[in-house]
């Protein structure tokens, strides 16, 4: 097998399958530029796609059963109607491509049965989104398979409700909104109530910056049980402070909300509200041109997941404040927490340095040595041939 994604997942087709796809899909992993914690508060955020891709080469199935093979294990995973109708049912990285199949028909779409092998170049486990990646990638085979009535301003809605409902894990609409709507040299700005989004040019290139993304490799302990406290927390808070969501409470009106809640849910939401802003405001800094200037609000955001709402780990604490020592403008954990990503924006010639740097301060406290690359924001979901 060769090394490009796509002819990967082909190969793994007329291997498992025999004969030809139908034609190849690719969705991509992201990262977020800013605005953590923020959209299942129906608040705001700004990610952009990854150039690392998630290829699915499929074809019909006359069956109208569903098999997918992944590059990640060698069975590949068969499941029927009856698995797909009940969440849980297919489990592991398969259930991600079963809660589509789920999501679709739950939506009242006849999906076709199908052959589906995968290929990735999105890191599993790091926090850019793999799960999204596939989920998308999938989608948007099966509904050119099988001719769906299905506009891609609402898959990522239904990609959202796979992860939550068949998966069962309780994400926000983020990451399926960046990985299918993001576009080349723009940060996607969404409005996580109205899944409004305008597309906000971010050309690092031109002003000769890059996008340092660091994988902090620190295991993600208790991840998914922290992340439902932090959204169960926000929304009692919401409920105390009788609004629809923590997007209702004004920066304006921070205080004197803050006054009547714990300490530990003062906190939370500080940093909720507040993230909300710092994102309103990179929008302002990047529509203006000044990329450069954003870098004191992704750090302030560091900050504000670190004592707020303490989701950071010592790794990736380490690996922001090294970058910062060795001359990035602004850095931050991307995603949402307890390890994973921290993404660093730096001068372009000088990303090496930063990413040395930050090895360095990871060899000094004993950390396993952190993985490093520069990316630019790159297109959503598509087909490829
Ligand atoms: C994960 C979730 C997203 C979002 C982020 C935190 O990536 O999947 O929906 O909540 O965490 O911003």
């Amino acid at each position: 097998m060769g090394n490009d994604v796509a002819a990967r997942a082909t190969a793994g087709f007329r291997q498992r399958y025999g004969g030809e796809p139908a034609g190849r899909w690719a969705a991509p992993g992201r990262v977020n530029l800013i605005g953590e914690h923020t959209d299942y508060n129906d608040g705001f955020v700004l990610p952009f796609a990854l150039p690392l891709r998630t290829v699915v080469a499929a074809a019909v199935a006359d069956d109208g059963r569903w098999s997918v093979w992944s590059e990640l294990d060698d069975e590949p995973v068969e499941f029927g109607p009856a698995e797909a109708d009940e969440p849980g049912r297919v489990d592991g990285w398969a259930a991600y491509v079963a809660g589509v199949v789920w999501a679709l028909r739950a939506a009242g779409h006849t999906v076709p049965g199908a052959r589906l092998a995968i290929a990735s170049d999105v890191p599993v486990g790091s926090g850019l989104s793999s799960s999204a990646a596939i989920e998308a990638a999938v989608l948007a085979a099966l509904v050119e398979l099988g001719s769906l009535d299905l506009p891609a301003e609402r898959w990522p809605r239904l990609a959202q409700r796979a992860e939550n409902d068949y998966v069962g894990a309780p994400t926000g609409i983020m990451d399926q909104s960046a990985v299918i709507r993001g576009r080349s040299g723009h940060a996607l700005f969404l409005d996580c109530r109205t899944e409004a989004v305008e597309q906000i040019p971010f050309d690092l290139g031109a002003a000769g910056l890059a996008v340092l993304v660091i994988d902090s490799r620190a295991p993600h302990r208790h991840a998914d049980g922290e992340y439902a406290a932090r959204r169960k927390s926000c929304e009692r808070a919401a409920k105390a402070l009788g609004v629809a969501a923590l997007r209702d409470v004004a920066t304006g009106d921070l205080d004197a909300a803050l006054a009547r809640l714990d300490d530990e849910t003062r906190r939370r939401v500080r940093h909720v509200v507040t993230e909300d802003q710092r994102v309103l405001d990179t929008v302002e800094l990047l529509r203006a041109g000044r990329i450069r200037d954003i870098g004191p609000l992704l750090t302030a955001s560091h900050a504000s997941m670190r004592d707020d709402f303490e989701i950071t780990v010592p790794e990736i604490d380490t690996a922001v404040e090294a970058a910062l020592a060795a001359g990035a403008y602004g850095a931050r954990m991307t995603g949402g927490g307890f390890g994973g990503c921290v993404l660093a924006l730096v001068d372009a010639d000088a990303a090496d340095a930063v990413a040395a740097a930050v090895t360095a301060a990871y060899a000094d406290r004993g950390f396993a040595a952190p993985g490093t690359l520069t990316v630019l924001p790159a297109g959503g979901a598509t087909r490829l041939d």
